[in-house]
């Protein structure tokens, strides 16, 4: 008798790039009296292969102490958890994270969201080979814009998954927009979210400074894929990486500085630049932890839990929709 065929993973495209959206939305960065390009734009394909070997950095604490977090408190965390539910993985990547959580959460589903289901296909289809029996569904979404899940998400409860502190490359004002959207799809669910917090200097500069130079290239790649996508003819050589805690406003900047004065062209347009100026091209908020959650509750969250490490670095919380 022949083996009952395996499960494939379903695809959902729902993100189309407009190249005219993006080129006005460059070009406006740009020409901006203090410049800036949205951190979105760090994600080519380089520039999401640059940012894996950033976690793996000695430097940057996030990603391995959110690891120990969820490995340590796993089963606690599990117990607030609806059972069976759909897991919901916000700019999954490798999915490797979620996967993780697959044995301890015993999810009835699985949908990964990405800004491209090209990035997700391999990924998931790596994991249905080692996950035959759970359902899973890629989906191609801009959700930092719009979080609207698709029909093909289904019915029941879910629990949204928002690793990595990226939930801190928003404003606060923009981070409680995007809380109130998740909580609006979660149907009686909840959402775990990994949340920085703030801690002394010497530990948050370098994780964004590292020796090894992996995070400047990070940055600085940026430049390549602006002119990949706006045609601009930006020279990597010229421009040097900066990253420094605000206090005042409790971020990391990350900012590109000209090594001299310099002319940026591209089709239509063009930007001087005086030697020391910068463009601003990511924040990543570092909370306390009273003050995330007192966010979760002003989006509307009923109830919620939080595990942090020894050292009080990192936050996972629980809230329940
Ligand atoms: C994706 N995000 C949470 C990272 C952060 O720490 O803000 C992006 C990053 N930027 C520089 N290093 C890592």
């Amino acid at each position: 008798m022949n083996p009952p065929p395996m499960r494939q993973p379903q695809f959902v495209q729902l993100y189309r790039e407009d190249r005219a959206v993006v080129h006005a939305e460059l070009a406006a960065g740009l020409l901006a009296p203090q410049a800036g390009l949205a951190p979105k734009y760090l994600y080519d394909p380089l520039g999401s292969r640059l940012f894996d070997a950033i976690t793996e950095l000695p430097e940057y604490y996030p990603t391995r102490t959110e690891a120990a977090l969820l490995a340590a408190h796993g089963a606690a965390i599990a117990a607030q958890l609806p059972q069976g539910a759909t897991l919901v993985d916000l700019g999954a990547g490798n999915c490797e994270k979620a996967a993780g959580l697959f044995d301890l959460l015993k999810p009835a589903r699985y949908v990964a969201v990405d800004i491209s289901v090209e990035f997700l296909r391999t990924a998931l289809q790596c994991l249905q080979r080692r996950f035959p029996a759970l359902d899973m569904l890629g989906v191609g979404l801009d959700f930092s814009s719009e979080l609207t899940l698709p029909p093909e998400v289904g019915a029941g409860p879910r629990l949204l998954f928002y690793p990595g502190s990226s939930i801190g490359n928003f404003t606060p004002q923009q981070a409680l927009g995007f809380l109130r959207q998740v909580r609006a799809v979660t149907q009686g669910g909840g959402l775990l979210i990994g949340v920085d917090l703030v801690k002394p200097l010497d530990i948050l500069e370098p994780a964004y400074d590292d020796a090894l130079g992996v995070t400047a290239a990070f940055n600085k790649n940026l430049l390549l894929h602006v002119n990949s996508l706006l045609g601009s003819d930006f020279r990597v050589q010229d421009w040097q990486h900066l990253a420094f805690f605000n206090t005042e406003q409790s971020r990391i900047e990350m900012h590109l500085q000209a090594l001299r004065d310099l002319v940026v062209r591209w089709p239509g347009a063009e930007r001087r630049f005086k030697a020391g100026e910068r463009i601003h091209t990511e924040n990543s908020y570092k909370y306390q932890a009273a003050n995330f959650e007192a966010l979760l509750r002003e989006a509307g969250f009923s109830q919620t839990r939080v595990w942090t490490d020894a050292l009080g670095w990192f936050a996972v919380f629980w809230a329940q929709a």
